[in-house]
């Protein structure tokens, strides 16, 4: 498979980035992941302007929207005819530099760009079925989470403990009430009602979430975006994460409290309709 890095396309064991590129040294960069459906880019135009949205927000110029999708294009050709589904990635940092906290004198560097596509395996209907068990951690992040940096260590930190638990994956909970996961947002259902954290500065605003919130709006369920604490998620009816590869994923327990119904009407409803929305057969 090839990569593509700094204009060129590369074999992935020949993509090599400098010991001075500041995403090395101080996760100085961006990134956007997204799901590719049957060769398709799903949700191109949100995830892309959500990446000039976090490059605008760490001083980064602003990315060639076309370019990027034709590279991104070039790189789905690669993959067999059996993926039927895989994963973009595009990172950027503010190049290679020696190592200083300030930002390169200007034109001194460029940015470092990386994008790749890669198969991925679609979450088990057994698990999706059955729900995942959580855990819930402090949200111990900067108060700058709305930006999709790759400064992800608190997030690493957050799953790793999820897994030694036997959790799959860990909520976030700032000042008692739950933000998000560690690489997803978090909904609950309760009497009809959908309930998700609001996207102010300590959530990553999802596509999927952004996604989710149109198809519950498209079938009339009334959604409320005000925070809510992990006591009312245990009175939930369902509770479910949302993220581009995790797509709508029922959660079975938090903290080993199981949740009322872990494979809810709520959650499949709502995957069918991302599914029938990204191109796929029921
Ligand atoms: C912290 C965090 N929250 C939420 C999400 C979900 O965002 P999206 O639906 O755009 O994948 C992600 C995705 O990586 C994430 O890292």
């Amino acid at each position: 498979m090839h990569v593509y890095l700094n204009g060129k396309m590369v074999p992935e064991s020949e993509a090599m980035v400098s010991i001075d590129d500041r995403g090395f040294l101080f996760a100085d960069g961006v990134y956007e992941v997204i799901h590719v459906y049957h060769k398709k880019l799903f949700e191109w135009e949100l995830h892309l302007a959500r990446l000039q949205r976090s490059l605008a927000a760490i001083q980064l110029p602003a990315m060639d929207g076309s370019e990027l999708a034709r590279v991104a294009e070039q790189l789905i050709l690669e993959l067999g005819p059996e993926q039927s589904e895989a994963s973009l990635y595009i990172e950027a940092t503010r190049g290679t530099h020696r190592r200083a906290h300030g930002f390169p004198p200007p034109g001194s560097t460029p940015p470092t760009v990386l994008m790749w596509v890669r198969p991925v395996n679609p979450i088990p209907k057994e698990t999706v079925g059955q729900g995942v068990p959580m855990i819930t951690v402090p949200d111990d992040r900067w108060a700058k989470v709305w930006i999709k940096t790759i400064g992800l260590l608190p997030n690493v930190l957050a799953k790793e403990k999820a897994h030694q638990s036997g959790a799959f994956d860990a909520i976030f909970v700032r000042d008692g009430m739950v933000t998000e996961a560690t690489s997803a947002n978090i909904f609950m259902a309760k009497d009809g009602m959908l309930y998700t954290a609001p996207a102010t500065n300590y959530i990553l605003s999802g596509i999927t979430r952004h996604v989710v919130l149109e198809l519950a709006q498209a079938r009339n369920i009334s959604v409320n975006l005000t925070p809510f604490s992990v006591d009312q998620l245990l009175m939930a009816d369902e509770v479910f994460l949302t993220g581009t590869l995790t797509e709508v994923l029922p959660i079975a327990s938090i903290d080993g409290h199981p949740v009322k119904n872990p494979s809810g009407p709520m959650a499949r409803q709502l995957l069918q309709d991302l599914h029938e929305r990204a191109g796929l057969q029921p």
